[in-house]
């Protein structure tokens, strides 16, 4: 039977490239985001997808998202905020506050929202980045939250079983995630981190889905969360 993959954040970036690939794989998919300008354009890309509006912050709206999209096989949590990011000595609490608002507490939220429709051995992956691990100067704030939500794989891998937990760490991938910064700068943070990072270059949305959709196809795959960086924390 076809299964239904539930992708929180699936309007833009990773999730809307993990959509695309496992769409490709033969599953359903629904996605949801808060724009509905991005959720239009991105089942406008996808074709025949499940859609729904929702903040992730807001449990009230997942919970009810989660429950109109009826019975999920798996669920992707793509979803993240730009806050956090900047040298420890003057960041400032506030943006902290705003990065787990925005990416820490939705991605409970919306782990919690799934489970009385997730199957009972389906699978829950997570999206953190490799901030949590890299020791990166400027993204003690970033580091904070993904290694959070990072904590959270093996504690649910053991008790949410015989669900899988995992995670996927990116390193930096071009997305829209990195709009924040004006185009030039943008650019110039691309090719800083390209020729820093073994593979020569920066990922790209597609690499990271498919390090997503392995860990939802592999049956034997738990409690793991696999860094998806082409090595720049070694080499940064
Ligand atoms: N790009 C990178 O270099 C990079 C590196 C490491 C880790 N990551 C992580 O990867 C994840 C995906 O990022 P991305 O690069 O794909 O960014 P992106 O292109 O900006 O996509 C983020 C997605 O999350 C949705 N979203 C954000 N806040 C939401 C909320 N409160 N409720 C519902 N949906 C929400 C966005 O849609 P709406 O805005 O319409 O809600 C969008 O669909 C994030 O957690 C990010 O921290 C990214």
């Amino acid at each position: 039977m076809t299964e239904h993959v539930f992708i929180v954040g699936g309007t833009s970036g990773i999730g809307l490239a993990a959509a695309a690939k496992l769409m490709r794989l033969g599953y359903k998919a629904t996605i949801a985001g808060r724009d509905p300008a991005r959720l239009k354009a991105a089942r406008h890309s996808l074709g025949d997808v499940g859609a729904v509006v929702m903040d992730a912050a807001d449990p009230i709206a997942v919970n009810a998202a989660f429950a109109g999209a009826g019975p999920i096989d798996h669920c992707v949590l793509a979803l993240g905020s730009g806050k956090g990011a900047g040298p420890f000595r003057n960041l400032e609490m506030k943006s902290v506050r705003q990065a787990f608002e925005g990416k820490a507490f939705p991605h409970m939220v919306c782990a919690q929202a799934a489970l009385p429709t997730l199957r009972k051995d389906g699978s829950l992956t997570f999206i953190s980045a490799v901030s949590a691990c890299a020791g990166f100067p400027g993204t003690a704030g970033l580091a904070a939250v993904n290694a959070a939500i990072e904590a959270l794989i093996p504690v649910l891998a053991a008790e949410l079983r015989p669900l899988r937990v995992n995670g996927v760490s990116p390193g930096v991938v071009d997305t829209p995630w990195w709009d924040f910064l004006p185009a030039d700068q943008r650019e110039a943070t691309f090719a800083d981190y390209a020729a820093r990072t073994p593979v020569g270059r920066i990922g790209r949305p597609e690499d990271v889905a498919d390090a997503i959709a392995f860990l939802i196809g592999n049956g034997f795959m738990n409690g793991e969360t696999i860094v998806c960086d082409g090595g720049v924390r070694w080499a940064a």
